[in-house]
Order: C-alpha cells, then structure tokens, then sequence
C-alpha cells in the first residue's frame, strides 16, 4: 500500500477550497493517514523544496507558501501517489486539464493551490520531514455492512 505527501497551500485555504480538495481524495476512496493545519516554519519548506533551493522562482515561492496557513495530510492507498499527482494537474495551471484541482482552480504557477509528492522516494522523503512516525495513524475504515442493524 503507498503512500504520498499533500498540502493545500495558503491560496488554497484562504480561498477555502480546503473540504472541497479533501474530499475528492476521500471520495476516490483513500485513506487520510495524517493530517496537520498551519504555517511552515521556514527550515520545513528548504528542506521540503530542497531541489529548487537555487531556482530564480525559490524566494518568492518561499515567500508565499510561508503567508499563511496550508493544509498538510498523508494519503493511503494503491498507487496513491501517481493518482493524487493526475488529480491534481499539471504544475502550470494553464496548462492543467479541467476537472483537475489546478485545472478547476487555479490561474498562475506561483499560486496553483496544492502539492503532492511525485514519485516513491520523494513521497518517503516528504512525509518524514512533515511528520512523525506516530503521527501517522493506522485504522480501518467503515464497513458499509456495519451501516445496518
Ligand atoms: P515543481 O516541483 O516543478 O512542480 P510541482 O508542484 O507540480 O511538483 O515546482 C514546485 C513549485 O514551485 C510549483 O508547484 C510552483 C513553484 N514554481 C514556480 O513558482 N515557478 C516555476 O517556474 C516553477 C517551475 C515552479
Ligand atoms: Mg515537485
């Protein structure tokens, strides 16, 4: 079963598109594992955004993902992380397909409403810098036999 890294960025929260993002991931049926609503302490996103430290775009970025809050979770499930990466669209909004969160929300790059990791290693590598390993939370979710007297 993988695992995958998502945050919905200040953007995305001050816009108040936080239930309805988490809920096509529900609603797809993962597993929300973690989940963790605030700011970024600055030593969080260097290491998170730590291969595009020396990029032109990398302090304005760091500038507006620290602006206000995001909201970090883990997802669960078979090939989550290619999945949530599809549900989410092309990193340039314009170039995100509709029905996308980027392609049904967002207008520029510098602010396109959400991260998730994008292959295995990073994926480990991102929710061990977001969270401990007891903060990631192992349950079984409902089943609809257990709806019915
Ligand atoms: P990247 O890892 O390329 O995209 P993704 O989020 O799809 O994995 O870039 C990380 C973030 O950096 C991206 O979501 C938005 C920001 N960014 C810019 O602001 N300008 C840019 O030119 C690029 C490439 C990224
Ligand atoms: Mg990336």
């Amino acid at each position: 079963m993988e695992r995958t890294f998502v945050m919905i960025k200040p953007d995305g929260v001050q816009r108040g598109l936080v239930g309805e993002i988490l809920s096509r991931f529900e609603k797809k049926g993962f597993k929300i594992v973690a989940a963790k609503f605030g700011v970024l302490p600055e030593a969080i996103v260097d290491k998170h955004y730590e291969e595009h430290l020396a990029k032109p775009f990398y302090p304005g970025m760091k500038a507006y993902i620290t602006s206000g809050p995001v909201f970090r979770f883990v997802l669960e499930g078979d090939n989550v992380i290619a999945t949530v990466r599809k549900m989410n669209g092309a990193t340039n909004p314009t170039e995100a397909a509709p029905g996308t969160v980027r392609g049904d929300y967002a207008l520029s790059i510098g602010k396109n409403v959400i991260h998730a990791s994008d292959a295995p290693e990073s994926a480990a590598r991102e929710i061990g810098i977001h969270f401990t390993a007891t903060e990631l939370v192992a349950y079984t979710k409902i089943d609809e036999t257990q709806l019915y007297e």
